[in-house]
């Protein structure tokens, strides 16, 4: 009797905790890489890293903190090894972006312990953006793979314009599906789709995002959306209610591809966090706190970029205040 009734007890318990994890996210901060990235102007290290550390303060636990990538292709990212080596210490998860091979050599030399390197579901973006065939990216991938394993290195494949290609067209989800499994088969921490252009609808966004789960389960799996068609948060609501968990989103709405051309900036972390905590889960992120890391981008980099939630939460969160 007392065992049944303990068992009843484990029962609910196991019910509600797969219901809280259900309503964790996790937000990784992209706005001091994809966001500085695509900027008229330069940032010095110390200003990226005021960013980091504001963007930060406001409770996000994972941020891509620069590139390694040629400092010619890319004149922004250039001094990504002093950013990784004046990060303060500590649990937060930091990661790079890396192109190729170099990248992740140079990125491991710099101390990183996470990388994210770029796949292409298009081969004309492939060439414009690194230079290379789809293929000689997996290769270069599947190479990376295997360093990062013996190095203990942590390695997120991005499968860029897995909804659209601005020089192929749409793209077929089925060459995203591969190219999802046979990384993660390779040993890929994470893969995370991403609409490098802003170009993906939710139905799309919703029927990847649900095979893909299916597939993998939600774990090892995200999702970096552009708002250039104001999108971006559909999207984001069509990939959360397919499972997905994890999201990339740029403080501010700073972002976008050089070499795409017509991407605008990602969807705002703080539309983000406004839209899924008002929703109900859990992103252990300060929107207050995340406003002056919003405040801050915008002096830093002197745009007014994109982002809904600033403009309404302001003065409510003043009043609530007051
Ligand atoms: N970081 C820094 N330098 C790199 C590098 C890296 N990851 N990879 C290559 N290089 C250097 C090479 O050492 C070489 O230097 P050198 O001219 O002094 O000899 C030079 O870049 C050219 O190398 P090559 O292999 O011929 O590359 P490429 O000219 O075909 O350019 C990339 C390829 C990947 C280096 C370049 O296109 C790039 O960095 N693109 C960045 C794309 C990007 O960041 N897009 C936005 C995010 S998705
Ligand atoms: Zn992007």
């Amino acid at each position: 009797m007392v065992g049944r009734r303990i068992r009843a007890c484990q029962t609910v318990l196991d019910a509600m905790n797969r219901e809280h994890m259900d309503k964790q996210l996790v937000i990784t901060d992209v706005g001091p890489r994809d966001g500085l990235q695509n900027q008229p102007g330069i940032l010095s290290v110390e200003q990226r890293l005021q960013l980091i550390a504001a963007i930060a303060a406001a409770g996000v636990s994972s941020i891509e903190v620069g590139s390694f990538v040629s400092p010619k292709a890319v004149p922004a990212m250039a001094g990504t090894d002093a950013v990784l080596a004046s990060l303060p210490a500590g649990d937060l998860h930091y990661t790079v972006l890396i192109p190729n091979m170099r990248g992740y050599e140079l990125a491991r030399a710099a101390g990183a312990r996470s990388v994210t390197m770029v796949l292409y579901a298009s081969e004309s973006m492939a060439r414009k953006n690194v230079n290379m065939s789809i293929a000689e990216a997996d290769e270069a991938t599947a190479a990376i793979l295997a360093s990062a394993a013996a190095d203990g290195i942590e390695v997120i494949a991005t499968i860029s314009v897995a909804f659209a290609c601005p020089f192929d067209g749409a793209t077929d989800p089925g060459v995203v599906r591969t190219s999802a499994a046979r990384f993660l088969e390779l040993g890929a921490d994470r893969v995370v789709v991403a609409d490098t252009i802003g170009a993906a609808n939710p139905q799309q966004v919703r029927s990847l995002t649900a095979e893909l789960v299916a597939e993998h389960g939600p774990g090892q799996l995200g999702c970096h959306f552009h708002d250039t068609r104001a999108m971006g948060l559909a999207n984001v609501y069509a990939a959360v209610e397919s499972g997905i968990r994890r999201f990339d989103s740029s403080i501010g709405g700073l972002g976008g591809c050089p070499f795409a051309p017509g991407a605008s900036g990602n969807v705002a972390t703080e539309d983000v966090v406004m839209m899924l905590e008002q929703m109900g889960f859990d992103t252990g992120i300060d929107l207050d706190a995340l406003l002056r890391a919003s405040d801050l981008a915008e002096e830093l980099t002197g745009t007014a970029p994109g982002g809904r939630a600033k403009a309404w939460l302001k003065p409510w969160l003043a009043k609530r205040a007051g």
